[in-house]
């Protein structure tokens, strides 16, 4: 049975930086509470007057980065798994749109997830399931989003815009004979029973009409979170799955070269690092940068991570995510 390895990384964010400062002209917040609850110092927003943007189109030139980087044309990509919350379009899904964008053969199937923070560790369970069973060899697996359009920046929403982020990253995960290298495993977990903890209830097709000039006005079409709850889920619920796939794999915490957590917080990234007896240099956080990207927060940080020379062939990387839904993993992979 062949491993699933990862042969190429990439991302593209905005060129537009949005200081802490800049949203606290546009609402009741600041820069010291900004970094003081969450550590973000700034992040990318797409300049929708210079050059519009959806997230298909960060999708799209995160891919091509992915590519070059593992050095194959799209003719040998022969599935797209593509994770995201904020779709160009309510359908089709991201993935046929970076498909034709791409130019990747028609016929190529194209998959579209849906689970928000833990979409790249969802799609990378598909990815390793098809690469081992020999159903798809080349898997492009996307994970990207456009947030600046979908947030109120006034203090109604400020709890959840000031941490939001715009950027797009993918990986190209191939087929491989050397059984030392790869996805080791991945762990995937859900409970819905919170689904209305962090969640955009607008437009809904379970309303008649699916969005009216009063449902605006409540401000349903934007996200809706109960920050501490989200908080004390995310900081049991990675730690529990990043030790339940050490566990099945007879790894040590200490044996880890990179943990690399979603960036929803860098509190809660240094809470799971703490629960896990980790060292600084053996975690990687960027949110400073680029605030939550979501679908996107896990594979940008890889790749940074693999291009200041952060993994080298044979260390173990573990990749963890905690989202709405709620929804949540972990993933061991040997690079
Ligand atoms: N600026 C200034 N003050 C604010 C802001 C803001 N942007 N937002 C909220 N406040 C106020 C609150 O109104 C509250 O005021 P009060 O005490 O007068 O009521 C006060 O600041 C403290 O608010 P808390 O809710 O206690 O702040 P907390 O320390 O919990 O931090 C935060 C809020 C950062 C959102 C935190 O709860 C968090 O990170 N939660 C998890 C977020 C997350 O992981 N989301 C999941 C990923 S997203 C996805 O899956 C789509």
């Amino acid at each position: 049975m062949p491993n699933a390895v990862f042969l190429g990384t990439g991302h593209f964010v905005p060129d537009c930086v949005v200081t802490n400062e800049e949203l606290a002209e546009l609402m009741d917040t600041s820069d010291e509470w900004i970094q003081q609850r969450t550590g973000i110092q700034q992040r990318r927003f797409v300049d929708f007057d210079k050059e519009p943007m959806g997230a298909s189109d960060l999708g799209t030139r995160a891919a091509r980065n992915a590519l070059d980087a593992a050095g194959m044309s799209t003719d040998h990509v022969d599935c797209i798994i593509y994770a995201t919350l904020s779709p160009d379009k309510a359908f089709p899904g991201d993935g046929v749109l970076v498909q034709a964008k791409l130019d990747i053969p028609a016929g190529v199937p194209a998959f579209d997830i849906r689970n928000q923070c833990s979409g790249f560790l969802y799609g990378l369970q598909m990815a390793n399931a098809f690469i081992r069973q020999g159903v798809y060899n080349n898997v492009l697996l996307i994970g990207s989003e456009v947030h600046s359009s979908g947030l109120e920046f006034a203090d109604r929403g400020r709890e959840v815009s000031v941490i939001f982020g715009d950027g797009g990253a993918a990986a190209v995960l191939g087929a491989s004979d050397d059984n030392e290298r790869g996805v080791l495993g991945v762990t995937l977990h859900a409970d819905g029973r919170f689904a209305e903890v962090l969640e955009t209830s607008c437009p809904s097709s379970a309303l008649n009409p699916r969005v009216t000039k009063e449902m605006l006005d409540t401000g349903a079409q934007y996200p809706r979170m109960q920050g501490k709850l989200v908080f004390k889920n995310a900081v049991q619920r990675m730690p529990e799955a990043v030790s339940k796939v050490l566990a099945e794999h007879d790894v040590e915490p200490k044996d880890i070269k990179l943990l690399i957590p979603h960036q929803a917080n860098l509190r809660i990234s240094e809470m799971v690092q703490r629960r896990l007896g980790l060292r600084d240099d053996q975690v990687f956080n960027n949110i400073q940068k680029y605030g939550n990207t979501t679908a996107a927060s896990i594979p940008l940080a890889l790749d940074e991570a693999v291009k200041e020379g952060r993994l080298q062939k044979g260390d173990l990387l573990v990749l963890t995510a905690f989202g709405a839904g709620f929804t949540w993993g972990a993933a061991l992979v040997r690079w």
